[in-house]
């Protein structure tokens, strides 16, 4: 139970005839800003409104009914009722909890192990994995942990952008231009060349992308050639984008690709067909969407081939089908939010109820130094290189701060992926933001790096004491410092629900940020390894910190090395 439930609690019991409910109670509650005011306090005036008494004297009255042995001691200043929490016990409580739950503790079982969809990551193939990508790969990973935590059963699907009409123009390119040497020698970057080049050539000879169409055609119908260049691309690719989440340390339950689902998708015109929502316009076959006021969705081309969204169809529907999920959601960049509010009204219209549990988790755009990332024009920041850039700061600021430490390189790894995806992470997903990766990656500042290094100071305080067994029946602490660690530690269950209900690890980031800030005053302020009756205790809140920061870490995806 947190302070302001404790406090609620009490007040529901002291007021007469259910004025108020629980809730609204915890909803008055205030926190007041000078400490001679007490930890929690009751303003009186909501209740004067509904007896027509004056707030004083209802503070008064109402303070009296108050069990008052539950605190320490309760005061009445004017029209407040100030609750001072008995804060030796509640602090012990709340240690004992951490202690004995460890890595479990603000687990809950709200989820009843039911399936949650995240599609996540999805880059396309034959092109570099983007900055966007990354964003999608590390908010889809702590979603999926954050959702565990909650009791549910993540499943992470790649839905690898592997059909389309780019691998037509990509077959194109490399018929004309193409070498199978250089393709095997480096293949991302000599497919994404010959991509740019098909672009500039198509600007001047428009009949490229005729051809680009009839191959990508011809790769519908099976087209033996088409299918083994597009198999081929395809697995080079995924070579390249596997070694990146080893990298980052994230794993998928399935890579199932849009064209797992090329032959899903005449379940879909038909079912479409059958309820008579397609229809013929300007020579493609589309899907009103005039009453949700969207533009009208594009099912079939001329030429019968299928698009990104008839995709998306059918795999929404084999999704429902195979796991039968509670929630789905979609991590994508919120250039994309037309084409999942189509998706979602064709469903509906469809007649899927289910679409309703679809949810669409955009984000904003990175840009490095200022300058977007786009394919198309050539300028690719490749992730490889960011993370390769990071850890290599990363190392720097080791071999400065701690030159004797063992595994500089793997701490440096640690450190250096944990910091790119702590910084995507920190902030409200939908914003945009720039990248400088040297503030990124400093010990300083509102950074993974911090959070890690002040998880690791309170590891060495530990082994400092000589790994000390704590005694989880003397937890009692003297020192005022420690109570704001001890309201953080309290709170951390509610963080866990709170970031599934916004879909936002940004909450467990801030957290964690302000949980170090704390520690790190703390240690600056009291002398914690000093032999005296309450040492075991601050060892128990050092213990403490360490197990929940590194918990959140571990939500967000990040590792949080015992030294560094
Ligand atoms: N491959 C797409 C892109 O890079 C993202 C796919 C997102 N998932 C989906 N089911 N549409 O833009």
């Amino acid at each position: 139970m947190n302070t302001k439930e404790l406090v609620a609690l009490e007040i529901k019991n002291a007021l007469e005839d259910n004025l108020l409910s629980i809730n609204e109670i915890e909803d008055y509650l205030e926190h007041p800003k000078r400490d001679d005011l007490g930890d929690i306090s009751f303003p009186t005036f909501v209740l004067s409104k509904i007896l027509h008494k004056n707030p004083k004297d209802i503070a008064e009255e109402l303070a009296k009914k108050i069990n008052v042995d539950k605190f320490e001691k309760v005061e009445v200043v004017g029209p407040y009722i100030n609750f001072f929490i008995k804060k030796t016990e509640f602090a012990s409580n709340v240690l004992h909890n951490v202690l004995t739950e460890k890595n479990n503790y603000g687990d809950n079982t709200i989820g009843k192990d039911q399936n949650v969809t995240i599609d996540m990551s999805s880059p396309n193939i034959a092109k570099p994995m983007s900055m966007g990508h990354l964003r999608s790969t590390v908010i889809g990973n702590a979603l999926a942990n954050i959702f565990a935590k909650n009791g549910f059963n993540p499943i992470k699907i790649n839905h690898l952008g592997d059909w389309g009409t780019q691998f037509g123009k990509l077959i194109q390119a490399y018929k004309l231009w193409g070498s199978e040497e250089e393709v095997k020698c480096d293949p991302i970057n000599t497919l994404l060349k010959y991509y740019v080049k098909f672009h500039k050539e198509a600007e001047k000879d428009e009949s490229l992308n005729d051809k680009a169409r009839a191959w990508f055609t011809k790769l519908e119908d099976g087209d033996e050639e088409a299918t083994r260049l597009w198999k081929w691309f395809s697995s080079e690719s995924l070579k390249e984008f596997k070694s990146i989440y080893d990298e980052l340390g994230v794993t998928f339950d399935h890579y199932t690709g849009e064209s797992f689902y090329n032959d899903k998708m005449p379940e879909i015109i038909d079912i479409l067909n059958n309820k008579g929502l397609l229809k013929e316009s300007r020579g493609v076959k589309i899907v009103d969407l005039d009453k949700y006021n969207l533009n009208p969705a594009v099912i079939q081309k001329s030429d019968g081939s299928s698009l990104y969204i008839t995709r998306d169809l059918a795999t929404a529907l084999y999704r429902k089908r195979e796991y039968n999920f509670v929630q789905s959601l979609y991590v994508v960049g919120s250039e994309q939010r037309n084409h999942f509010d189509q998706l979602k009204a064709v469903l509906k219209e469809m007649g899927f109820e289910w679409a309703n549990d679809i949810h669409y988790i955009p984000f904003g755009l990175i840009t490095l130094n200022g300058q977007k990332l786009s394919t198309r024009a050539g300028r690719v920041v490749l992730l490889k290189d960011v993370i390769s850039d990071s850890v290599n700061l990363a190392l720097e600021q080791i071999k400065q701060k701690n030159p004797s430490l063992q595994n500089k390189e793997e701490v440096a790894h640690s450190v250096g992926v944990g910091a790119i995806i702590f910084h995507d992470l920190k902030n409200e997903k939908i914003n945009q933001f720039d990248f400088d990766l040297k503030e990124v990656v400093h010990f300083e500042g509102d950074t993974g790096p911090y959070v890690q290094y002040a998880h690791a100071r309170a590891e060495s305080i530990l082994r400092k004491s000589n790994c000390k067994e704590i005694d989880l029946n003397n937890l009692s602490l003297n020192d005022i410092n420690s109570w704001d660690i001890i309201k953080q530690l309290n709170r951390f269950p509610e963080i866990i629900v709170k970031a599934m209900n916004e879909y936002e690890p940004s909450v467990i980031a801030k957290y964690s940020l302000n949980l170090a800030r704390s520690f790190n005053k703390y240690y600056g302020n009291t002398k914690i390894l000093v032999e005296d009756d309450y040492l075991n205790a601050r060892l128990a809140l050092v213990k403490s910190v360490s197990i929940v920061l590194k918990e959140s870490l571990r939500l967000l995806g990040v590792e949080a090395p015992n030294e560094m």
